[in-house]
């Protein structure tokens, strides 16, 4: 879907978030030149401190080199402050941008891409990967100008004391840039590993966060770790690498440039050269030369953090160029009458394992409850899922109002549909947020409560000690299954939409509490189009039509009563059922 980004075009979209501070990081670059030269400052000090106070005594340069040294290091703080402040102001807006844009894409993709792809690796996107990229956005970045300009003022200033010892310089270059080049690919590779290898231990302990009752209820602790053990022990080797990679780099460069250092004294204290050069240019010389050794080697390390950097930002850029859930239908829609219908509608998750759906036609008028029947995994969520645009059909059409789904906006269309899972989801926040989610902006108390009362879960709530406004932990682990779906059942009555979808959604309550819902749920149903899917059969008894599905294709329809006398498919769920419900009062939901 996203061609691969190339490191330089990688580059360019990165340069394009911090174009915006070019003021501000004109100033950082400026201290950045103020800074570097502090260091040839120091070096050239040298000079006059030998020649000048030890040797010719001269009373001028005694009392001017103590001051020069002061005002030096004076200037280097302040630059050195405001080169770290504005490059973090720029780089921690960078990130800011960076995980708003992350977060704004992550929430727009379509149901699908959730589905191929792991959590974890989402979530170090946004922590991890734009952390990396703002280390690579402001620290190499100050690295690569400041040591730069160190060593660049350093070396112009050893080719003015001596001109071909600098040239010694200028042969052993070659030899450290191959060097570097050759480390810089293994860093980029290892970098990208390891990224890869962050994201499957957040997946992986998230999992095990989640599924924590899970895990406990089968004793699964010893397996959880011997598999969490595997991919810690291989994100370990990875940085074992990546430190050993670090660790031969900068010896092996450094060992480079001290063969120079000592070919330099050696030749430079030659009798011939000696003659030429005076004791302070020669110190200077040498103190030059000590000095180029620390922004070598940062310079020679600040690779790794680039490509990291790199590895980062191509896959930050590769999810914010996945394609956002369509939405190109323009009609407006304010309050759908509700009637729908199915066209000949086929559809499959996955192209290789079938249609999930097929050639199913069937409709709903306005106002009308219609139920959906069939066994586990004979496409009911599905439909649900077609309603909801969560994914479009590959064949045939759905429409609302005599409108293909996929002409209304998106936003319109989901507004006209208040829909109760299988699964609550419930926010680490109040239960009068969780109840009022369709309407955040505006959570009006009154109507919340009433909501809740006519889910009844308000007998509940009002036995917790804060109740509406309790917290209800991290999603809603603090509620029994039933509590949770009259929560969902509230939150479904706020919204007071035209068509309400219940998919399996008196599941988990008990039978008293059931009955209670459904006679909530019959009066909200009132002068709306109802879509209801339920396991048990009793629920859908007063639906006014029934639906039943196999396989993804619509095997018969009809009203309870017709559907007996049928004798098919219903027919014999019914007897199924009937005979549980005698020998259980309480069939597994
Ligand atoms: N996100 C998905 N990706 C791939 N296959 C899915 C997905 N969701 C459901 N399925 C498959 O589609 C079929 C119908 O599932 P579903 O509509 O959930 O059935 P029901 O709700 O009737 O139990 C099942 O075979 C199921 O395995
Ligand atoms: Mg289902």
């Amino acid at each position: 879907m996203t061609a691969p980004l190339s490191a330089s075009g990688l580059y360019q979209r990165l340069l394009g978030y911090a174009v915006p501070y070019w003021r501000l990081f004109g100033i950082a670059v400026l201290s950045m030149v103020l800074f570097a030269a502090t260091d040839t400052g120091l070096a050239a000090l040298m000079k006059p401190m030998l020649d000048g106070n030890f040797i010719e005594r001269d009373p001028r340069t005694i009392r001017f080199v103590p001051l020069a040294l002061i005002g030096l290091f004076a200037l280097r703080g302040i630059t050195g402050f405001i080169t770290r402040y504005t490059m973090s102001w720029i780089g921690r807006r960078i990130v800011q941008e960076l995980r708003r844009a992350v977060f704004h894409r992550q929430l727009r993709l379509p149901v699908r891409y959730f589905d191929n792809h792991p959590a974890g690796r989402m979530l170090s996107r946004l922590t991890f990967d734009v952390e990396q990229v703002a280390e690579a956005a402001t620290n190499a970045v100050t690295v690569l100008l400041r040591d730069s300009l160190t060593a660049l003022f350093l070396l112009l200033y050893m080719f003015w004391i001596s001109g071909w010892l600098t040239l010694l310089f200028f042969v052993t270059g070659p030899v450290l840039i191959v060097l570097l080049r050759m480390v810089s690919r293994r860093f980029r590779l290892l970098s990208r590993r390891i990224q890869d290898s962050m994201g499957e231990l957040t997946q992986y302990s998230e999992e095990v966060i989640h599924g924590q009752r899970l895990v406990k209820a089968f004793n699964g602790e010893q397996w959880q770790e011997q598999q969490f053990e595997a991919v810690n022990e291989r994100n370990r080797r990875l940085q074992m690498k990546m430190a050993a990679a670090l660790g031969a780099s900068t010896p092996v460069v450094q060992l480079i440039a001290a063969c120079v250092l000592a070919l330099v004294i050696y030749l430079a204290t030659l009798d011939a050269v000696t003659q030429q050069i005076s004791v302070g240019s020669f110190v200077s010389f040498i103190a030059a030369m000590l000095l180029l050794l620390q922004p070598i080697k940062r310079l020679t390390n600040v690779n790794a953090l680039i490509q990291r950097g790199v590895a980062a930002a191509r896959s930050i850029f590769a999810l914010l160029d996945e394609t956002e859930e369509p939405d190109n239908g323009r009609l407006a829609l304010q309050r759908a009458g509700g009637t729908i219908e199915f066209r000949d509608v086929g559809f499959a998750y996955d192209s290789d394992k079938g249609e999930v759906i097929q050639d199913l036609s069937f409709s709903i008028q306005q106002g009308e409850t219609v139920a959906l029947v069939g066994r586990s995994g004979s496409g009911k969520s599905t439909l649900v899922n077609l309603l909801l645009r969560f994914y479009d059909p590959e064949r045939g059409s759905i429409q609302l109002d005599g409108h293909d789904l996929r002409d209304y906006r998106l936003a319109d269309l989901r507004r006209q549909i208040a829909m109760v899972g299988q699964d609550v989801v419930l926010f680490n926040d109040t239960l009068a947020h969780n109840i009022g989610y369709a309407s955040p902006q505006a959570p009006d108390e009154m109507q919340i409560a009433a909501a809740a009362e006519a889910a009844h879960a308000l007998e509940f709530i009002n036995q917790l000690p804060q109740g509406l406004q309790t917290r209800i932990g991290d999603r809603g682990v603090l509620l029994s299954g039933g509590q949770r779906q009259r929560i969902a059942i509230a939150r479904a009555i706020v919204k007071d939409a035209p068509i309400l979808v219940l998919d399996e959604a008196t599941s988990s309550l008990d039978s008293e509490s059931e009955s209670l819902v459904q006679a909530a749920l019959a009066r909200l149903s009132e002068g709306r189009t109802v879509l209801i899917v339920a396991h048990r059969l009793s629920t859908v008894e007063r639906a006014d039509r029934i639906v039943v599905l196999e396989q993804g294709r619509l095997a018969e329809s009809g009203t309870h009563a017709e559907l007996l006398a049928n004798n098919g498919l219903y027919a014999d769920l019914y007897r199924l059922q009937f005979r549980e419900d005698t020998a259980d009062d309480r069939p597994p939901g």
